[in-house]
């Protein structure tokens, strides 16, 4: 079956994030949003169908996530990426960052040092701050158009006293699959000095096809044993609004804290988030291998475009997903500049690059989850913009 991405849906005053906020966060409604990280396009079929099969028993109960669930996301992670986890390594949360911010609680106390790489999506540091910890930045380095890690500093970092290291596998932004010698180096540093990673692999099942996400556990008993990863079907099949993650935590010691810290607080998750999970890793692979594909042209579409007609704006070349990296810097404007640039002049709601952390001056990140046409015309929009500077 042929999918189609190119259908435009109008998303207004359904409650919406991305076009619902655009009058708070930018200041007006008169802006294309292409910001927070959901996708325009229909949530396929086979899952709103199983959605309303659900809805034919007329009784929405406490639910528990059914047995067998945590049995299909292992087999998901076994046939995409040949890892062979446990169905008992697996378990629920309502949200990745709702996760971290339990991880942080329960593996760290106030005040220890927590190693992010930004610019990166910003709870990655607003969580530990938030929760009393000091973020400990170990900056990317961009290397012929790509990020890589800094390795020589985190040595360091790692050294002074460090307690957690949160990764993010595939990188947002800049869409950096990180490859098997840059996971096994990292394993290898962080539990030499006892730090425990968190591997967040939300947007690995989106990665192109050229290129392989290698699951962080899954490349050593070293990674293994010292790593907690975060995983959704969320992103990938435009389901985030039921609030349906899960973790892998293969180390026994360290599921049974994660877990009890937990049941202290009774979290549950949402039975349509059930659903929903059963649904995309029993009937999604072949509309994920289109998406997949659209994608990846969406953002070579950005990428040309830039290289093509806009001098002076460069974007990186994702390898994974639908959030691409821009940069504006050689026009030399502020920050400010930039961003009145993009919505009062281009018309356009894109993430502004500080708020990822250092690294993020002069950035703009634009979501490409959504038809094609739309990318155009933001294309045509930015070079306008930039054009009558
Ligand atoms: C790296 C990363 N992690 C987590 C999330 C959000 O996950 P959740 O909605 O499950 O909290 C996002 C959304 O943009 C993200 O980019």
């Amino acid at each position: 079956m042929k999918y189609n991405f190119d259908e435009q849906i109008d998303r207004e005053n359904t409650s919406c994030y991305k076009y619902d906020l655009r009058e708070k966060v930018f200041g007006t409604e008169n802006v294309i949003p292409m910001w927070v990280a959901d996708m325009d396009f229909r949530t396929p079929r086979f899952i709103t169908d199983a959605l309303k099969e659900r809805l034919e028993h007329e009784i929405l109960g406490y639910t528990v996530p059914p047995l067998s669930l945590k049995k299909i996301c292992a087999d998901w992670q076994k046939r995409r990426y040949g890892w062979d986890a446990n169905p008992e390594w697996f378990g629920f949360v309502p949200g990745i960052v709702t996760g971290l911010g339990f991880a942080v609680n329960t593996f760290t106390q106030p005040g220890d040092k927590v190693i992010v790489q930004p610019p990166v999506y910003p709870p990655f540091f607003k969580v530990p701050n938030g929760n009393g910890r000091e973020v400990v930045y170990n900056p990317l380095k961009e290397v012929n158009g790509r990020y890589e890690m800094d390795f020589d500093l985190l040595e360091k970092q790692l050294s002074d006293n460090a307690k957690l290291f949160i990764l993010c596998h595939p990188h947002n932004p800049g869409g950096r699959v990180w490859n098997r010698e840059t996971l096994e180096r990292l394993a290898e540093m962080c539990a030499s000095k006892g730090v425990l990673i968190i591997s967040d692999e939300i947007h690995a099942d989106m990665t192109y096809h050229a290129f392989q996400h290698i699951p962080f556990a899954s490349i050593s008993e070293t990674a293994r044993d010292n790593s907690v990863t975060f995983m959704s079907p969320s992103k990938t099949f435009n389901v985030p609004g039921l609030i349906n993650s899960y973790y892998v935590i293969p180390n026994p010691a360290l599921r049974r804290k994660f877990e009890t810290a937990m049941e202290h607080v009774d979290l549950h998750v949402n039975l349509f988030g059930f659903v929903a999970t059963e649904a995309a890793y029993t009937q999604g692979e072949e509309w994920l291998g289109q998406m997949v594909d659209y994608l990846e042209g969406n953002a070579r579409t950005v990428v040309d475009y830039c290289d093509k007609n806009i001098p002076g704006v460069k974007a990186m070349m994702p390898e994974s997903s639908f959030l691409v990296w821009i940069d504006f810097a050689e026009l030399g404007l502020s920050n400010e500049a930039l961003r009145k640039l993009i919505i009062d002049k281009a018309g356009l709601g894109l993430n502004d690059g500080p708020t990822f952390g250092p690294g993020g001056d002069g950035h703009q990140r634009i979501n490409v989850g959504c038809p094609r046409a739309l990318v155009v015309e933001a294309m045509e929009r930015i070079e306008k913009a930039v054009k009558a500077m």
